[in-house]
């Protein structure tokens, strides 16, 4: 079957959610993906910041192998050491005590929203379950993230949403403010908005939101899916905003994409305080947490927490974030770099979707952020001269599109 082939095929028989690229991928080594026609790309999507040690990476590999013939999978019920060790990891890197395993990360907001809901509705009253979150949000398209998703609010076919959600403006206190009222439970942030155009959090924004909630009693959930796990230089993303206070903790992070590194799994990572209130019954997953999910978190997560490991990725972003401000300053195409660690967006003035097509053509696999942004989430594992590489793809596309 040819690739054109496969791809009519597949638009045959699939659900329509996505616009069909023009190529079909086939395998993937380190940085990078290869076409069914043996094409070469250098991969600064990653799955959309998923693949955090790249493709088929032997440490992932092996435990993959190793934990299938020992134990895939066992009713939730039970303690496998495998889900201790992962659920250990995160709270020995982090500021949280409790951990919910989920399969992606729709259903680690799923389960915030809930754990939060219910913390209030037993402990500030029965009508105390409304939420904020922001314009430009993005969270998941199950029932409960797609009402904290702004786009809820074009997408009308979907109807009734959750009751009780309330959009502030990103970046703007005085907004959240407004909006606070003694029903309000939660507010859910990302530290920088990904689908909504890679737009970074002011720190004392984030500072902000924390003073209202403890002034309030509100749960503060910081949805570190695309942001967390190494993508921002530090583990959780919310070690990477810092004021003069120090960082800002949230009470709860949603995490998903990077912690498996290609293999679905999902957390929502608590304190005790709210943790606590999803009680026996009450919430669970069939395969959330299960061993096979677990034994490959734990590799991933060993490895970015590894000596050197978010050095070098801090390194590699420094490096192409400079390399892209001396495209900026040679061809006037560049109108804003922005981001942190390897989530980085790049405006142009050229239409995204044909530059991510040109780009494509030449051999680099990006994404589109918001409206117009190009996404660069490469592997955090890329070398440096793999990212010279992709810098230089980079600056022949936009000279080609000039
Ligand atoms: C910030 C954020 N939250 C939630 C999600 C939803 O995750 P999933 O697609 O695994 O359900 C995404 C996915 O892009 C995301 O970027």
């Amino acid at each position: 079957m040819t690739a054109q082939d496969i791809i009519k095929k597949t638009e045959d028989i699939l659900v329509n959610t996505y616009n069909a690229q023009p190529v079909v991928m086939d395998h993937g080594k380190g940085v990078y993906s290869y076409d069914t026609d043996g094409k070469k790309y250098i991969d600064f999507a990653a799955g959309i910041a998923v693949a955090s040690l790249g493709h088929a990476h032997p440490k992932m590999l092996k435990t993959i192998t190793k934990q299938a013939k020992r134990l895939m999978t066992c009713q939730a019920s039970y303690a496998t050491k495998e889900k201790l060790e992962a659920a250990q990891i995160l709270i020995d890197n982090s500021c949280f005590d409790l951990v919910y395993f989920s399969n992606s990360g729709t259903e680690s907001v799923e389960a915030a929203l809930k754990c939060a809901r219910k913390w209030a509705y037993e402990n500030k009253g029965h009508d105390c379950n409304e939420i904020i979150a922001f314009k430009n949000s993005f969270h998941g398209r199950t029932y409960g993230s797609a009402s904290v998703t702004e786009k809820r609010n074009v997408q009308p076919f979907f109807a009734p949403y959750l009751n009780g959600v309330h959009f502030a403006e990103f970046n703007d206190a005085s907004s959240v403010r407004e909006l606070i009222n003694e029903n309000t439970a939660a507010i859910i942030v990302e530290p920088i908005q990904g689908e909504g155009g890679l737009t970074p959090a002011n720190p004392y924004f984030l500072a902000d939101l924390r003073n209202i909630c403890d002034k309030h009693n509100i749960c503060l959930i910081f949805d570190e899916i695309q942001t967390g796990m190494g993508r921002l230089g530090t583990f959780f993303a919310y070690e990477s905003f810092e004021t003069s206070d120090g960082v800002t903790e949230p009470d709860i992070a949603c995490l998903a994409k990077g912690m498996g590194g290609g293999f679905p799994v999902g957390a929502m990572v608590a304190k005790k305080k709210f943790g606590e209130a999803i009680t026996v019954g009450t919430h669970g997953t069939t395969y959330g947490g299960n061993p096979l999910a677990c034994a490959v978190a734990t590799t991933v997560m060993s490895e970015i927490l590894s000596d050197g490991f978010l050095d070098h990725a801090n390194k590699v972003s420094a490096y192409l974030i400079d390399g892209l401000q001396q495209i900026q300053r040679t061809s006037n195409k560049i109108t804003e770099i922005r981001g942190q660690g390897l989530m980085i967006g790049v405006d142009t003035t050229f239409d995204i979707k044909e530059l991510l097509s040109a780009l494509q053509k030449n051999g680099l696999m990006a994404t589109q952020a918001g409206k117009a942004t190009l996404r660069l989430t490469p592997p955090l594992l890329i070398k440096m001269e793999e990212a010279q590489e992709a810098l230089k793809i980079i600056d022949k596309t936009l000279k080609e599109m000039s």
